[in-house]
């Protein structure tokens, strides 16, 4: 059985040009000028152009996307952005968290997130029910759960955190648990880090050592993140055995500033005695060819969790 998905991360997709100046007397002038210095041009439309042929070649049981869609959660970039995402492939086979960057201010969740609802909702949820239930979302294909945990909530200028909160830290607990007395191989995919300590203050998930202790606690197979721009491989320690915890650069990134080229990277999940093998192929963006290229994959053994 093929168990093959994705995760892309950070796309920064939208535009700022022509925005009214009166969306901007908040924290948004602050978002505004970054983007006008630096992020308009750091994050590129041949880019995104080049990642959806790329992810299209690709046969997935699921792609993660996890955040950072927007600049600063303008109601228009979030139409942006489903417009790009409908054009990628249907809601079913594409599942997503938001970032800090589309909670920049308190908006309307009419006008915003229920733009993307269809994206975020789990299985058992009607893709544009009136009533989204929310984060954790689930999804489970091929053996493999999707647990989708939003750390996307407004946060005063200059701060770049996340937080889980309450309601959702309440719920993983079970979610974890059943998936792992399911036997599937469990995703944990998140903007913010969960290690503790890994990202600056400033930019940090502030319930991290909650969440970390309820995935050590009850396991998952993999953790993935985005938010900081650049690869990285680390892990979570558990009484157990370590989880594997990596994240992507941002998907449409150039690489001029200090984050990393355009990069995403495909999972094939393969049972085997006593452990899960995870192959990872790391497929970055190459400016000369103009396309995304891929890396030799690299092979992880992944211990089974005994609960
Ligand atoms: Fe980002
Ligand atoms: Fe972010």
């Amino acid at each position: 059985m093929q168990r093959q998905f994705a995760q892309i991360s950070d796309l920064h997709l939208s535009s700022l040009v022509g925005v009214d100046w009166r969306d901007f007397l908040n924290k948004r002038a602050l978002g505004y000028l970054s983007w006008k210095r630096k992020r308009q041009f750091e994050h590129q439309t041949q880019v995104l152009d080049a990642l959806r042929d790329d992810l299209q070649e690709r046969h997935l049981d699921q792609l993660l996307v996890s955040g950072d869609l927007t600049h600063v959660g303008l109601p228009h970039e979030f139409e942006q952005a489903r417009q790009w995402l409908e054009r990628l492939g249907n809601p079913e086979n594409i599942a997503l968290v938001p970032g800090n960057h589309d909670a920049y201010v308190r908006s309307e969740w009419q006008q915003t997130f229920a733009l993307w609802q269809a994206y975020m909702t789990s299985d058992n949820e009607k893709p544009g029910a009136v009533d989204f239930s929310g984060f954790p979302s689930v999804r489970v294909r091929n053996g493999i759960a999707f647990i989708g945990l939003s750390t996307a909530c407004p946060k005063p200028p200059l701060m770049a955190t996340g937080t889980v909160g309450r309601a959702q830290l309440a719920k993983l607990p079970e979610l974890l648990a059943r998936a792992g007395r399911d036997g599937l191989f469990r995703v944990v995919y998140l903007h913010h880090s969960p290690v503790v300590g890994e990202e600056k203050w400033r930019k940090r998930l502030t319930d991290a050592g909650e969440v970390a202790g309820i995935i050590a606690h009850h396991g998952a197979e993999l953790i993935l993140h985005g938010h900081g721009h650049r690869a990285l491989h680390s892990q979570l320690t558990t009484e157990q055995g370590s989880i594997p915890v990596i994240a992507v650069p941002s998907a449409s990134a150039m690489g001029l500033g200090h984050g990393d080229v355009a990069a995403y990277n495909c999972y094939r999940v393969e049972p085997s005695e006593g452990e899960w093998l995870l192959e990872i192929e790391t497929r970055r963006f190459q400016q000369d060819a103009g396309r995304f290229v891929a890396s030799p994959p690299q092979q992880l053994a992944v211990r089974r969790w005994s609960s």
